[in-house]
């Protein structure tokens, strides 16, 4: 570890730590989204990069965005070559949620304590804010992840996890399970392998690409590179399982949107297969897996073992 800048994160505790990475990238964010230009020839209509930045900015826990610095870092790269790679994370992540608050989908009218996208605007602009994000994702991993080997590595690493086998492909399965949409032939059974299927897909995928593509920016040894892949793997499922606890039991004021929702919905959730009890011994028992993942990277990994655990309480 020879620069400061990893010497700095490796004194701050894990709550600074986790803030002083949010504020980089909420800094980066904002800095890649297009600008609100009053000119009406701008390219970016205005009411476009308003929606935009309406809901990446000023609001999220930045997950993804934070596990793909600490993999570059736990692979004994800079964190700020990252960044590119953790706003492209964050970018198709917040387009994921506003169309998954639109009305044809979860029917969501709050989100990181504001309206949705859809209700601050309307819903035509929420979808074309959605595309422009996951577009814009892309954009940024292209011109900004250097080398040009990492930067495809990210583009295929991100492309996977977002598209049909994985958010997207999780996303639909999850309303067809819900019955809202209709399902090509039988639908699926109601198990507990059919449920962990689907949240693999629609939010582990994503957060296991956050380890992926912070691997693949810091050039890591293979050897790193799966124990983080292991790693993101238990932790997406588990950071889902706490989701669906906290609809059931979180306070909706520290959430910045609804509770109750799933069963309202009909949603397929851990604490509808497994009761509360069960959902929070199987969330702990994948932190404990993600944590023994992170053998192999010794005490680099302190910072994403640390997480691990703590996500287990999070209260939002
Ligand atoms: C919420 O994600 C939706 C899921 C995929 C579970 P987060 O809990 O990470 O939401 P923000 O980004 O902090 O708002
Ligand atoms: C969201 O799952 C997954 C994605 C957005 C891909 P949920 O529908 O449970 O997320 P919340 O609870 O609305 O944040
Ligand atoms: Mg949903
Ligand atoms: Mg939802
Ligand atoms: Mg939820």
């Amino acid at each position: 570890m020879t620069s400061s800048g990893t010497r700095t994160a490796e004194v701050l505790g894990l709550g600074a730590y986790l803030e002083r990475t949010q504020e980089r990238v909420e800094a980066a964010l904002s800095s890649y989204l297009p600008e609100v230009e009053a000119d009406p020839a701008a390219a970016c209509p205005a009411r476009l990069a308003q929606a935009m930045r309406h809901s990446v900015l000023g609001g999220g826990k930045r997950l993804r965005p934070v596990l793909c610095v600490m993999a570059a870092e736990a692979c004994g790269s800079e964190g700020a070559p990252a960044l590119p790679a953790a706003c492209a994370l964050e970018m198709v992540h917040t387009y994921s949620l506003i169309h998954d608050d639109l009305p044809a989908m979860d029917d969501d009218d709050l989100r990181r304590g504001r309206p949705s996208c859809h209700k601050a605007f309307d819903e035509a602009t929420a979808i074309l804010a959605g595309d422009a994000l996951l577009t814009l994702a892309f954009e940024v991993v292209a011109r900004e992840v250097r080398p040009g080997s990492a930067a495809l590595r990210c583009v295929r690493i991100l492309a996977e996890a977002a598209g049909a086998t994985g958010m997207v492909g999780g996303q639909m399965a999850d309303l067809q399970a819900e019955g809202r949409t209709a399902t090509q032939g039988e639908p699926v059974a109601g198990t507990l392998a059919a449920l962990e299927a689907i949240h693999r897909r629609k939010t582990g995928a994503l957060l296991r690409a956050a380890l992926g593509m912070g691997a693949a920016v810091a050039e890591a040894t293979e050897l790193c590179t799966q124990a983080l892949d292991r790693y993101g793997t238990a932790v997406g499922l588990a950071f889902q399982i706490v989701d669906d606890l906290l609809d059931v039991q979180g306070d909706p004021t520290k959430l910045g949107k609804r509770v109750g929702k799933d069963s309202e919905l009909g949603k397929w959730t851990y604490p509808r297969f497994l009761g509360i009890d069960g959902s929070r011994r199987r969330a702990r028992q994948l932190a404990e897996e993600a944590v023994a993942a992170l053998e192999p990277l010794g005490p680099r990994g302190e910072y994403l073992r640390g997480l691990a655990l703590a996500l287990l309480e999070r209260d939002r």
